[in-house]
């Protein structure tokens, strides 16, 4: 039976089936960034349209085209938040974190919003996990946010994921580089898509990152930004790469690594699983010394990453089963119900799973759904006050006392 209705173009209802993989996707993350210090932290869903950008750039396809932006009835331009770095470096501002001992540490988990053409792993309403480490400009951390990305895909078990790493080197050493890079551009126009060369003075880097197979052909010659680091961007990535090494994390160095948003220096890095298909990136991130600045603070070098929820359960491509319920309480007469409610509340209580027939099914309709979710044991409550268990395993039933109840099903279980 459907409705008039359905969830608008790009989103998608998260049914339990597809929940229970998530809560695990999301407690493994939460372990990982509680065993490592990064505390949790949650922004408001929109932001002041601006906060986007100043952050993520004027230049960038977020802010040029995905946005969706509106005017509040107080006349405001809100933005339903396309990322979660911008809003974490507000935040760390309006609450004076500057002034607590750095970095401060940070992790979230969350719905994004992005206007882009729907298809098989991007949406417009998608779900990312994410650190930031605020306050430091040590490689350690740069490799620490690595890690801890690299820890939780393979926690997860998510397959054939590799790691590529490159450098931005910092704004200053970058500019005569994109002044190179410009002046390639412009000696290549003809080969290059319509979006790219409109775009040679305000983001050529973004070149590289191109779908279009001619811009594709013509970037293969350009020159890269790795080759132009400079002393103290080329020793820290030397030092990134050292330790990340050190701690036997694979990584390949890739020179034409770009990534979607204007805020990044020095580091950045991107995982990708071939068995995504064309959206193949799970997570990425880097170092975004400048951001802060840019929204107003002091000077503040910064790293981080985000992962994709729905790309992690597409590249793991399993259902997880529900956790069979410890006990279903039947009753053989309407009469028990209440005894039975009240025994699930202790069962309950006790830390045990119990369901209990809110249907009004017979008993044998009651030991269906028992068998249906999968109960291991079935109390049977009799009109006389007595009590049967019930093994739905074997099938085999013994009389237990009441009082004996909890210690009969978490006994066994145990
Ligand atoms: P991002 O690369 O734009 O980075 O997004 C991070 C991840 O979010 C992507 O790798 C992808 O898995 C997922 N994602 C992005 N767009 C979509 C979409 N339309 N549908 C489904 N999944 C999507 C950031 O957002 C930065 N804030 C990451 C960061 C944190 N950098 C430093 N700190």
């Amino acid at each position: 039976m459907a409705s008039n209705y359905q969830a608008p173009r790009g989103t998608f209802d998260i049914l339990p089936a597809d929940a229970r993989g998530r809560r695990r996707i999301e407690a493994t993350a939460a372990a990982i960034f509680a065993r490592a210090g990064y505390e949790p932290i949650a922004t408001p869903a929109f932001e002041d349209t601006e906060l986007f950008e100043r952050g993520v750039g004027r230049s960038t396809d977020i802010v040029r085209k995905e946005m969706f932006s509106f005017e509040d009835k107080g006349g405001r331009s809100i933005t339903l938040r396309p990322e979660g770095t911008a809003p974490i470096c507000r935040a760390y501002l309006e609450h004076g974190m500057h002034k607590l001992a750095q970095p401060v540490k940070l992790s979230y988990s969350g719905p994004f919003f992005r206007h882009e053409r729907p298809q098989a792993g991007r949406f417009r309403q998608f779900h990312q996990l994410g650190a930031e480490a605020i306050g430091t400009d040590s490689p350690l951390a740069d490799a620490e946010a690595i890690m801890l990305l690299a820890d939780l895909l393979a926690e997860l078990g998510v397959p054939g994921v590799e790691l590529r790493l490159g450098s931005l080197g910092s704004p200053g050493a970058r500019s005569a580089y994109l002044e190179e890079l410009k002046a390639y551009l412009r000696a290549h126009e003809a080969e290059l898509s319509k979006d790219v060369r409109e775009r040679i003075e305000i983001n050529p880097l973004r070149a590289f990152d191109a779908d279009d197979e001619g811009t594709r052909l013509a970037m293969a010659g350009a020159p890269t930004l790795l080759e132009h680091l400079d002393g103290e961007d080329a020793e820290h990535f030397a030092e990134v790469r050292a330790l990340l090494e050190a701690a036997g994390i694979a990584y390949e160095i890739d020179p034409t690594l770009v990534r979607g948003l204007d805020y990044y220096t020095r580091t950045i890095f991107s995982f990708v699983c071939a068995e995504l298909g064309a959206q193949s990136e799970i997570g990425g991130g880097g170092r975004y010394d400048g951001l802060i600045e840019q929204l107003g603070g002091p000077p503040t070098p910064a790293v981080g990453w985000a992962a994709g929820i729905e790309r992690i359960m597409l590249a793991l491509g399993e259902a997880v089963e529900a956790e069979p319920r410890d006990a279903f309480l039947a009753v053989a007469d309407p009469s028990q119900r209440r005894r039975a409610l009240a025994l699930a509340g202790e069962l309950r209580h006790a830390g045990l799973s119990a369901e209990v027939d809110l249907a009004g099914r017979s008993l044998k309709g009651q030991l269906k759904q028992a068998d249906r979710i999968g109960a291991a044991r079935v109390l049977i409550l009799e009109a006389d006050g007595s009590a049967q268990l019930r093994d739905m395993g074997s099938g085999e039933q013994r009389p237990v006392e009441p009082g004996d109840l909890i210690e009969a099903i978490g006994g066994e279980r145990r």
